[in-house]
């Protein structure tokens, strides 16, 4: 006999989604030029040469996309606001027109009963603001709290969570060491300064929301766990390194009020003395934490990558398109690891999926067995949390469509839906069916079985 295994009441459902990713028409409507567009644009950038000109062609279609959520059942949707479109030079006169198209999907999204959930920064933004010197500029604190007040004034209590940043070790790693995403930057002495005016920017931005009456705010970083490929010290040593420098270097300073000790050993001479009086400003009190989790890192000693020296050890089970190894293991282990470790609150599961090659429709479906097997696992594993404990209040899948996958292109998709670039047709995926079943029963089949009900049946 199958049992449902049930998530509580109230537990919020949703996918997720980012401007740049999916909305295409970058410059329509009086939007500011972003530094994700100029760099798409650059040669060499991107897979392909792919760029978010036309995306999912969101931005013209967001009515039908958020039908397709209603056909989910989704409870809430996750997306982030294009800066460029509401500021188009990052500061001063605000563009009514891109705050009118936020303006109607929130609107769009209460009629269907989903639970609009906002980011501010999910990393595009105005050229212009990259041009005055972007996150390494310490002035970039105040310019974020100017848009988010923005943002807040026109959308107001509509929106159910208020997310400051995404994946802040993201911007700075990608954008400033390794040079894969904009500016492009490879220098590891600028690292320390962009993650902390990002810290800086995230508390400016939660004070400017609170200003506004904004009453549940936080932030969302990606944790991926580090375990260690054996118990010699050096092994030991670097991956506390790596930790430190992927997860706690965020954490730590919002909830601690300091950086992790092993920073200082990465950076070395590149370690600056911060100002105390920030940490007041990085440490203002959040009202959840969102965790984006996709892997795990198995970690090995490795003095020859600098700066952090620690790298993976290749694992023998499933890696994804984007080759991450599947481990639904780490979701619970890095939930409970967050709760134990800083003061407890409300934590959202804020992306979770997977990237694997889709077959071409047929039937009207896309068969995804990998993509369903992955959620059902992860979503045991968020369970599996619950069991222990930890206040995990929903779950978002990344990604409701097939989207720019950002530097790796359009061929990694990511989607519940699959969308032809060409024609701009969405078709669900198996995993589409599989979720609507979930959030319909409310919970997973006891017998590990997938369920598949259809989208939008019942
Ligand atoms: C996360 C990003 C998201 C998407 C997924 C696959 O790091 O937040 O935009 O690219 O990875």
């Amino acid at each position: 006999m199958s049992h449902l295994i049930r998530f509580p009441a109230g537990f919020l459902w949703g996918a997720a989604t980012s401007a740049y990713q999916i909305e295409g028409s970058p410059l329509a409507d009086g939007a500011g030029l972003s530094n994700w567009h100029r760099f798409v644009h650059t040669p060499g950038r991107t897979k392909s040469g792919d760029t978010g000109d036309v995306a999912c062609d969101h931005y013209r279609r967001s009515e039908a996309d958020v039908a397709l959520m209603g056909e989910l059942g989704l409870t809430a949707y996750r997306f982030s606001i294009a800066w460029g479109r509401v500021l188009p030079t990052g500061r001063g006169k605000p563009n009514p027109a891109g705050l009118a198209f936020y303006d109607r999907l929130v609107d769009a999204l209460l009629s269907r009963g989903i639970a609009p959930v906002v980011t501010l920064y999910h990393w595009d933004f105005p050229a212009a603001l990259e041009d005055a010197g972007g996150w390494l500029e310490r002035d970039s604190a105040g310019w974020f709290a100017e848009y988010a007040r923005v943002v807040a004034r026109a959308l107001g209590d509509r929106v159910a969570l208020w997310a400051t940043l995404n994946e802040p070790w993201v911007v700075s790693d990608a954008g400033y060491l390794h040079g894969l995403h904009p500016p492009g930057h490879r220098s590891p002495a600028e690292v320390p300064l962009v993650s902390h005016n990002l810290l800086r920017a995230h508390g400016a931005g939660l004070l400017a929301l609170r200003a506004e009456g904004v009453q549940r705010a936080g932030l969302v970083v990606n944790l991926e766990p580090k375990y260690p490929a054996s118990e010699l010290p050096a092994d030991l040593a670097a991956t506390a390194r790596a930790d430190a420098y992927m997860n706690r270097q965020f954490l730590d300073p919002v909830f601690l009020r300091r950086y992790p000790d092993e920073l200082a050993e990465v950076f070395g001479v590149d370690w600056p003395e911060f100002p105390p009086d920030d940490f007041d400003l990085i440490a203002q009190p959040l009202d959840f934490l969102g965790v984006n989790y996709y892997t795990r890192s198995v970690t090995q000693d490795a003095p020859e990558v600098p700066p952090v020296r620690a790298g993976p050890v290749r694992q023998s089970g499933l890696y994804t398109a984007l080759d991450w190894e599947v481990y639904p293991a780490g979701l619970t282990d890095v939930l409970s690891w967050v709760s134990g470790r800083y003061p407890r609150l409300p934590l959202y599961i804020m992306e979770n999926g997977a990237a694997f090659e889709d077959p071409p429709a047929s039937g009207g479906l896309v068969a995804d067995p990998l993509r369903v097997a992955y959620l059902d696992a992860h979503l045991r594993a968020a369970h599996a949390a619950l069991a222990q404990g930890v206040d995990l209040r929903g779950y978002f899948v990344w990604s409701l469509l097939d989207n720019l996958e950002w530097a790796s292109g359009y061929a990694k998709r990511f989607g519940l839906y699959q969308v032809d670039l060409v024609s701009q047709q969405r078709t669900p995926k198996a995993s589409a069916r599989y979720y609507a079943g979930v959030i319909r029963s409310g919970g997973l089949n006891g017998t590990g079985q997938h369920g598949s009900a259809d989208p939008g049946a019942g």
